[in-house]
Order: structure tokens, then sequence, then C-alpha cells
């Protein structure tokens, strides 16, 4: 079996050059340890069932990195509402996830596109001020 390494066919998304499905389950394993070891952010994921979170979370990422994944949760705007969240919380979040991206050796460009897409969910996160 010959491997296909042309370029413009599958396997080369971000998706793929990241490791895939386990790289990114790791990744989103460290950002959400982090994110619960943060005294100002842990409190807001008190009563959250963490397994649907990361499952639902690992999703997005994949499907924003252009993997073969589709995201299932809620709408982030239903899934965020009335939980108060400042724009100081989502600037927290990003920086976890980008610690988390940069320990698992992600390349910048790559994690400049996810930060990007990510961001620009934060009108439907952020209620609060
Ligand atoms: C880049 C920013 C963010 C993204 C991409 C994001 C993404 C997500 C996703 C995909 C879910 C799962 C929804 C579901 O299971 O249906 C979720 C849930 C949740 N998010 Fe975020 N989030 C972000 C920022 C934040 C911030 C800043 C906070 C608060 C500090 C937060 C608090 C929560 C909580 C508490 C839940 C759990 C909801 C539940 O228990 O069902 N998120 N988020």
């Amino acid at each position: 079996m010959v491997e296909q390494t042309q370029a413009g066919t599958t396997g080369d998304s971000d998706y793929d050059a990241v490791g895939g499905g386990p790289a990114i389950a790791s990744v989103v394993e460290l950002f959400y340890r982090n994110v619960l070891a943060d005294p100002e952010l842990s409190g807001y994921f008190a009563n959250s069932d963490l397994t649907k979170l990361k499952r639902h979370q690992v999703q997005l990422v994949s499907q924003v990195m252009g993997g073969p994944v589709t995201y299932e949760g809620q709408a982030l705007a239903d899934a965020h509402k009335g939980r108060g969240i400042t724009g100081g919380d989502f600037g927290r979040v990003v920086v976890h996830l980008v610690g988390a991206l940069e320990a698992h050796q992600v390349p910048d460009d790559i994690i400049g596109r996810v930060v990007k897409a990510l961001g620009a969910t934060q009108g439907d996160i952020v209620t609060a001020s």
C-alpha cells in the first residue's frame, strides 16, 4: 500500500498535521486540566459533565482544524448563556488553550488559525462585563 502524499489531497489539513484525533484529545485534556486549576475559572464548571464537555470540545477543535469530524454539541450561545462570562474569562480560556497547543508542539501558524476561528466565538460566549 503506497501512502498518498500529494499536496491537496487528504493528509494536509491542520488536523492531520498535528496528529489527528489522539493528539487533539490530549490537547483538550491538558486544556481542561489547566482551566479547572485556574481559580478564576474553575467555579464555572462546578456542575458540568466534563466527559461530555471534553468530547464536544475535541469535536469542535477537530472541525476547525479541517478534520473529518462534526461538532455535535449545543450552539455555543446556548451552552454559555446565563453564565455571566466576562471578556477577561474568555481571554484566560484562550491563554490556556494556546498553552495546551504549545505544550504539544503545535506549530505557531496552526495555533494562529485555531485562535482566530475560536476567538470569533467571543460574541456568543461573553455575556457580562
Ligand atoms: C474559545 C472559547 C470557548 C470555546 C470554543 C468554548 C467551547 C465550549 C464547548 C464546545 C462546550 C460544550 C457544549 C456542549 O456540550 O453542548 C462548552 C461548554 C461550556 N463552556 Fe465553553 N467555550 C469557550 C469559552 C468558555 C469560557 C470563557 C467559559 C467560562 C469561563 C466557558 C464555560 C463553559 C461551561 C461552564 C460549559 C459547560 C456547559 C455544560 O455544563 O453543559 N467556556 N464550551
